[in-house]
């Protein structure tokens, strides 16, 4: 039978911590700090974080929940997680299509990712020597023109990420989120004091807190639901892949909170970050996606410490997005390692040799193919962003949330919970089988209107 084939096993996360820094270091990624800043700036502030609130609660966390017991039953990479998992509760194996989508969701958006992670590192060098003669949008024009900056540090970055996922979850991912990871802590306290002291503390708060529902529209619930299954690393396998790893006596439920809640408190803390000096430069809270390579360096430019800071702001970028894109590339190594053609190395060599050639479209897009459209009045790496964000995430998530709440064996969830409340048991059932479904469905139609 097909359940019982054997597949090469991947080791399990050291401690109690691992988890929880592994899962927290996916989330926090470009996600909370270059994209929730400007979308929050672009859809009106305090109203947005407030519906973004609500489906982080609602929907990703019972999402993850299911994510994380679905990789932790199996102890496969999503695509025979699923498959086990459908064998298990005596229904179609076809479930593991949540597992093909993840795994090219994964593809998909780690070969753009490491396109703007590049210039992320690159702004590291930048930030620390630009003199200000030249002004922030003419010096990322300069940046984003040529091909061969933005090839060379794309090729930095996916080999950064495909050394650490070779090397395996003790001592490649679970090694260097232990590292990582405090770092990434460390530098937001400095920088959100940094704000404090020297932005307009104020403005920003009441910015990001005081809601206005005047410009909230569909639009605002479609940019708050993406960005929430973004920032939580929902729907494609990654939060899968990492609970494959899981002890067994980590509670599932608390956990998923816990890194829910660390993710929120990274992005809100990006934008006390971000915003105060923002205002206090008088510049545009509402600019878009180039709020931090823009804006923040021309703040960066004249301020006084700014050499120094400024590329402390862009290492702490450049780690949020390294731990993130070890999670999109590991399952798609796990499960090409896990069937046993391929060594855990060939895997992640081969995976990424992909990623990186298929980056080079999105590298291009920012200039000699920038008129070319590979989807209807979309270049090459809005294109990839359309079908993995738009598309395949949401119906990832969703058919996860129905499989879950509906298919899967009631005994096994349980087993997985563990002694749980049971009102809070209740609630997960509801939010999983109803609310999750149903508003994905709801928003993902909707954007086609
Ligand atoms: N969550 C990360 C961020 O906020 C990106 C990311 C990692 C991701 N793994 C993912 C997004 C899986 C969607 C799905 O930047």
């Amino acid at each position: 039978m097909e359940i019982q084939k054997q597949l090469k096993s991947h080791g399990a996360w050291i401690g109690k911590w691992t988890f929880i820094l592994a899962a927290t270091g996916s989330a926090v990624g470009l996600g909370n700090i270059w994209g929730f800043p400007y979308k929050a700036g672009t859809n009106g502030g305090g109203a947005f974080v407030l519906i973004y609130l609500a489906c982080i609660l609602m929907i990703g966390v019972p999402i993850m929940i299911g994510e994380i017991i679905l990789g932790r039953s199996s102890g496969n990479s999503p695509i025979n997680a699923m498959r086990r998992m459908a064998l298990a509760s005596n229904t179609s194996s076809s479930w593991q299509i949540i597992g093909w989508s993840g795994i090219t969701a994964g593809i998909l958006i780690l070969s753009f990712y490491s396109v703007i992670a590049g210039i992320c590192f690159n702004y590291i060098l930048i930030s620390a020597t630009s003199s200000g003669a030249m002004s922030a949008s003419d010096q990322f024009s300069e940046v984003i023109s040529s091909p061969l900056n933005l090839l060379f540090w794309h090729t930095l970055f996916m080999v950064m990420t495909a050394l650490i996922v070779s090397a395996g979850i003790k001592d490649g991912i679970g090694r260097m989120v232990k590292i990582l990871m405090p770092m990434l802590g460390l530098l937001m306290i400095f920088m959100v004091v940094y704000s404090m002291i020297n932005g307009n503390f104020s403005q920003a708060m009441s910015f990001l807190f005081a809601p206005d529902f005047s410009n909230v529209d569909a639009n605002t619930f479609l940019q708050a639901m993406g960005q929430a299954f973004f920032s939580l690393s929902l729907g494609m396998g990654s939060i899968m892949a990492y609970g494959a790893y899981m002890p067994k006596d980590q509670n599932v439920v608390n956990t998923s909170f816990t890194v829910a809640s660390l993710d929120t408190l990274v992005a809100v803390l990006a934008g006390l970050a971000i915003f105060p000096i923002i205002f206090a430069f008088n510049l545009e809270p509402g600019t878009g996606p180039g709020l931090v390579f823009v804006s923040m360096l021309t703040a960066f430019n004249q301020m006084t410490f700014g050499w120094l800071i400024g590329p402390l702001f862009f290492t702490l970028l450049s780690i949020a997005a390294l731990s993130s894109s070890i999670s999109l590339l590991e399952p798609g190594v796990a499960f090409l390692s896990e069937e046993g053609y391929l060594s855990r190395k060939m895997a992640a060599e081969l995976l990424s040799l992909f990623i990186w050639i298929l980056g080079f479209g999105s590298a291009l897009s920012f200039n000699i193919w920038s008129d070319f459209n590979l989807t209807p009045g979309r270049n090459f790496l809005d294109s990839m962003d359309f079908i993995a964000n738009q598309i395949l995430l949401p119906l990832g998530g969703m058919l996860i949330a129905i499989f879950v709440g509906w298919f899967m064996k009631e005994q096994i969830i349980k087993d997985e919970l563990g002694q749980i409340n049971p009102t809070v048991f209740k609630l997960w059932k509801f939010f999983i089988r109803f609310i999750a479904p149903f508003s994905v469905a709801f928003v993902f139609v909707s954007q086609f209107f």
